[in-house]
């Protein structure tokens, strides 16, 4: 069997880490490197929770390369609100002692592109600073990748503000620059995420008597908390993991083809996304998932991941 070539763009995150676990482990991906960005928390952090994810994971073999430390055209955003100032969590703050690759991200994902023309697929967990880069340093390399998963938006629903999603907010015009593009790009945004709430009782069955495991229960609970504080709502949406089961399970969403356009005015509506009838190409966005079955896939693959 072929593997599926991979790049993952993170700014873990707790659910970033989440994601990590689950997609580290399949032995169908071929993950040729994970991107870490800023976004959730400044650069130096995610990129040190990038290498503890591949430690932890016992994928030391993935190389981990420092992306962009600021968005396009703005100011850094952070979610420290939602994830804490160590980005896992209000319990855990560790350091990794290796290095990301030397290497600039955009010319990563373009080299690996092209290397495997019509097959790489990229997934996107945080703001599209670097995808963006690469497509304008190459713009051909869109007819090249098999897919660009974008876990961001919300066509009914903002989070970050009313009306925006934090990866999209964080950096609207490189999500611009994707959504405009020619590659095939699937939107997992808040419209399907949010249907998947999963309780605390979750939580306590993804956790283990492990060094894993029980980072994975101090991060979660620290994520409840702080759902329950921001969002008033019992129990976690894990929203990068759930995107990451586009790539193990697609079935498990509903999803329709959009135009979607990203609102660049400065205002409330920055960040949107909203679907048109024209003027940009069609995406396939998840309007709604199977939630059982998500939030199954999801204990079941974090719990398999934390007991190796
Ligand atoms: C997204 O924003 C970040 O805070 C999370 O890691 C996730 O990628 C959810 O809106
Ligand atoms: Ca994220």
């Amino acid at each position: 069997m072929n593997k599926r070539p991979v790049i993952i763009c993170t700014d873990p995150g707790i659910d970033d880490f989440i994601a990590l676990a689950v997609l580290l482990q399949q032995p169908q991906l071929d993950i040729r490197g994970m991107i870490a960005l800023s976004g959730n928390v400044g650069l130096p952090i995610t990129v040190n929770n990038a290498l503890l994810a591949g430690e932890l994971c016992g994928r030391t073999d993935v190389p981990v390369l420092a992306g962009s430390a600021t968005p396009l055209a703005r100011p850094a955003r952070n979610a420290c609100n939602i994830h804490g100032a160590s980005g896992l969590g209000t319990s855990v703050e560790r350091y990794s002692n290796r290095k990301p690759l030397a290497q600039d991200a955009a010319e990563f994902i373009v080299q690996t592109a092209r290397q495997f023309p019509g097959a790489l697929e990229i997934i996107s967990l945080g703001p599209l600073t670097d995808v963006a880069r690469a497509l304008t340093l190459d713009p051909a390399i869109a007819q090249l990748l098999r897919q660009i998963v974008v876990m961001g938006g919300g066509i009914k629903r903002g989070n970050a503000t009313q009306y925006a999603e934090f990866n999209i907010v964080a950096d609207p015009e490189a999500a611009d620059v994707v959504f405009s593009s020619s590659a095939p790009v699937v939107m997992i945004g808040l419209d399907a995420t949010h249907q998947c709430l999963q309780p605390r009782s979750q939580i306590a069955e993804m956790a283990a008597d492990t060094e894993l495991g029980r980072m994975v229960g101090l991060m979660l609970n620290d994520y409840a908390d702080m759902y329950r504080r921001v969002h008033q709502l019992e129990g976690v949406v894990i929203h990068d993991a759930i995107c990451a089961l586009w790539l193990l399970q697609p079935n498990l969403f509903y999803t329709e083809p959009m135009r979607v356009k990203i609102c660049l005015d400065n205002g409330a509506h920055l960040g949107q996304t909203m679907a048109v009838t024209d003027g940009a190409p069609f995406a396939t966005v998840a309007m709604g998932l199977d939630a059982e079955g998500v939030a199954r896939r999801i204990v079941d693959e974090v719990h398999r991941a934390v007991i190796q």
